[in-house]
């Protein structure tokens, strides 16, 4: 069995655990994102080399995880299709034995992400998968956890300890990850060049900038809105292409944090039936960063404000039709748009994290939830 790139840095210091002067772990680990975020982007060009190996050399790339970790690898879904041009698929991990049963072999590859390297589901994912001859490459977050120990190959994300019950810097270095792999294999399969690989990866080197730029100007700005939409029951979140991770991911924060039901769709589907649900001044929150999708997203946004909802919008610091539309927005420096779930889920996780406080809520310890699943 291959192992890779263990080393002394996985070895956790006391201090890395202290609160640090915050109020609770979350917000003390949205705000050590960027470290977190420039350590997984120094992932050894050896490691990316031979896990990126191993995923060209399939047919097909399953990716699987639970919560948080399914979140990234749906991003890291729309990167290998969209860059790298790889058929991939994404499952759930509890419904991965029933949806793949007895499909794979050994010319599939499943790429298992767990930040804590403990959740069954998952570990029960790769064994089945394994059971059916694929190879198995994983991404976690803890040296030697169970699921290094039955990969064929892991990635390590090195973000530090994370304390917090919700998953924030391990779901960012997961999708910067994700983002080194998916270039290494879009080099692999030619279907970047050179140069566009290199454009792309210096894109992606800004982004701890970006990160930590938007945590100091927005911190505020997040707060505010926050605290004014504390007491709403309900939250529409809604992303087009790979925006969709990134609302999945926020709506996970808060029902994970402030115990506040919230849906994420893809805005196109909103149509097919979830905008019924909204009636004046329902909050919906909208991740519009200027790709690809967003005239569409933009006619989204405009059929949902006519049903008078309350619209909060994550945009691009230079936005102004989205911004125009929208009774509330943050903005984002400009990101290059496959890696915006990196940036534009910053808001998101303050966004939790304040209606959380506001309700009285420890952010840290939400009830019901445990770290990591690990009994059946
Ligand atoms: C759940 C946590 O138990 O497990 C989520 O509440 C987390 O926050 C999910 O995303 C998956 O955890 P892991 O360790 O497999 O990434």
């Amino acid at each position: 069995m291959l192992v890779s790139n263990k080393s002394p840095r996985g070895s956790w210091t006391p201090e890395m655990v202290e609160k640090g002067g915050y109020p609770h772990f979350m917000l003390k680990e949205i705000h050590e994102q960027p470290k977190a975020l420039k350590n997984a982007l120094s992932l050894r060009p050896d490691i990316c080399e031979q896990a990126t190996g191993i995923l060209n050399d399939s047919e097909e790339i399953y990716i699987t995880g639970a919560g948080t970790s399914n979140h990234s690898g749906l991003a890291g879904r729309y990167m290998f299709t969209k860059l790298s041009t790889m058929k991939t698929q994404n499952i759930i991990s509890s419904e991965f034995q029933e949806l793949t049963g007895k499909i794979l072999d050994d010319s599939y590859v499943v790429l298992a992400i767990s930040q804590s390297g403990e959740t069954l589901d998952t570990i029960n994912a790769v064994k089945h998968a394994k059971r059916q001859g694929a190879r198995v490459v994983s991404m976690t977050n803890v040296v030697d956890s169970t699921l290094s120990k039955i990969s064929d190959y892991t990635i390590y994300t090195y973000a530090g300890p994370e304390y917090g019950l919700a998953a924030t810097k391990t779901f960012l270095v997961q999708v910067a990850c994700l983002a080194l792999l998916s270039l290494h294999l879009s080099l692999m399969r030619g279907s970047l060049s050179n140069d566009e690989v290199n454009k792309l990866r210096n894109e992606l080197f800004q982004t701890p900038l970006i990160v930590d730029k938007t945590i100091k100007r927005q911190d505020k700005v997040i707060r505010d809105i926050a605290y004014s939409y504390a007491n709403k029951p309900s939250f529409l979140f809604l992303g087009r292409g790979i925006s969709t991770a990134t609302a999945m991911e926020g709506a996970l924060k808060l029902k994970e944090t402030a115990y506040v039901h919230a849906e994420a769709y893809p805005a196109g589907e909103s149509k097919h039936g979830p905008i019924a649900i909204i009636e004046p001044g329902f909050p919906v929150i909208f991740v519009a960063p200027p790709d690809e999708n967003y005239e569409k997203l933009v006619r989204n946004l405009s059929e949902v404000k006519t049903y008078q909802a309350k619209i909060i919008s994550v945009v691009q610091e230079n936005d102004s039709q989205v911004r125009g539309l929208s009774d509330d927005s943050i903005s984002i420096p400009e990101t290059e748009a496959i890696f915006t779930p990196i940036t534009y889920v910053i808001p998101l996780q303050l966004f939790a994290y304040f209606v959380a406080f506001k309700r009285g809520y420890d952010p840290d310890r939400p009830r019901h939830l445990v770290k990591a699943i690990t009994e059946p």
